[in-house]
Order: C-alpha cells, then structure tokens, then sequence
C-alpha cells in the first residue's frame, strides 16, 4: 500500500492508524495522570510553576506505555486485518518501518514531551493550569512528536507523513478535531476538568 494510490477517505485512515499512539498516549494520560507533579511544585523566578500540577510523572509514564502499548496491538496480524478490511486495501509494507518499538515510544513520548512544553510556555505566561491557550493546546503534542520523528526517524517520517503534503494537511486539519472531540468526551464523563 502506498499513499499516493489510496482515495483520500484511506489515506485519512491509514495517517490516523499511523499517528494513533500519539493520540492515544495524550488520552491514557488524563485517565493516569493527576499524581506526582514532574516539576515537585517549584517555581521559577517568575514566581510561576515550572510546569504545574498538570503534567505528572503518572501521566508521563502511564501516557508513554499506553500509547506504546496500543502501536503493539495495532502491529499485530490481527491491527493490519483490521486496517486492511476498513480500507480494502492490502499493505505492500509494515508501517512503523523496520523498528516499530522505537518508533511508538517516539510518537508516545513525543506527544507527551510536546504537552509539557507547551505547559512549561503557558506558564511563563502567567497561564494557570487548566487556562486555555487555544492552537497550543491542540497543536503541541503532535508537533513535538513530528519534530522528534524527523530528528530520530526521518527515513520513516518521509516515506509515510511527509509524502507529498497531503498527510502532513491531514494531521492538521483532524488533530484539533480529534483532540477537542476526546477532551469533551472527557470532560462530560468526568475524568477531564475542562472541555480543552
Ligand atoms: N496529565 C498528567 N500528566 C501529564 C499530562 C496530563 O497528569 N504529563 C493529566 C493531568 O491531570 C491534567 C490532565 O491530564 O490535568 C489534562 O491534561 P492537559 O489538558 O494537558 O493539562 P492541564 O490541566 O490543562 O494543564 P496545562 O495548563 O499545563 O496544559
Ligand atoms: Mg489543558
């Protein structure tokens, strides 16, 4: 399967399949986070929070396994039967490349290690944890994870997202979708305290 042979709606999905630990690790975050604040409560000279008590070890931690965890299952037999039925499509090549560990823990981590630099900047700006900072918030993960993959998987990142422009156009017009849908979801069922 290549990109540039898919109908656009397949395209969509095998960019969304591609990227799903990304999202996933910034979701299993809300659900495991909350406990032992990464920055311990300190300040900087700005008298502000290093990070605040929005990005905890347990969100790190739990986000980073929980998005590696769901690449695995996707690069099962059983992920690409499923991938291959919803698109009809069958796949000439794996999708996470030749080291498909590295990469998840790439695009985990890297979602994660976005939404902390996004918070370290928020609080700079004298931003309280939880105030919205609209194109940061839904921009930050997955640029940090893009910039992380073309740091340390370029040969990966440009034989699938950055393919002609139409993924790259893709993740941008489904990411603030995505993460707005998944942070209402959140927020109404109560494991989320805002609906951004
Ligand atoms: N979370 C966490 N650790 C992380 C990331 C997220 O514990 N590394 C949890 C926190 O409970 C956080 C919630 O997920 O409140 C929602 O994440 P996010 O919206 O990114 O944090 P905010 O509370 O909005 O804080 P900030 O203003 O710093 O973004
Ligand atoms: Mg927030």
């Amino acid at each position: 399967m290549d990109l540039e042979k898919l109908s656009i709606i397949n395209t969509f999905l095998v960019v969304m399949w591609i990227m799903g630990p990304a999202y996933i690790a910034n979701s299993v975050a809300v659900l495991t986070g909350g406990r032992f604040p990464i920055d311990q409560g300190r300040t900087l000279e700005d008298g502000n929070r290093i990070l605040g008590d929005g990005k905890t070890w347990s969100g790190l931690i739990g986000g980073t396994l929980g998005g590696i965890v769901f690449g695995l299952i996707l690069n099962t037999d059983g992920g690409y039967s499923a991938l291959e039925s919803l698109t009809g499509e069958e796949l000439s090549r794996k999708l996470w490349g030749e080291n498909p560990l590295f990469v998840f823990t790439i695009l985990s981590f890297g979602s994660l290690f976005g939404d902390m630099s996004a918070s370290f900047y928020k609080r700079r700006q004298n931003l309280d944890r939880g105030d919205k900072f609209a194109l940061l918030d839904m921009y930050d993960f997955i640029f940090m994870t893009l910039f992380l993959c073309l740091i340390f998987q370029k040969a990966w990142l440009t034989s699938w997202i950055l393919d002609g422009w139409t993924p790259l156009f893709i993740i941008l017009f489904l990411t603030p979708i995505l993460h707005r849908g998944v942070n209402i979801i959140g927020y109404n069922i109560g494991v989320k305290n805002e609906p951004w």
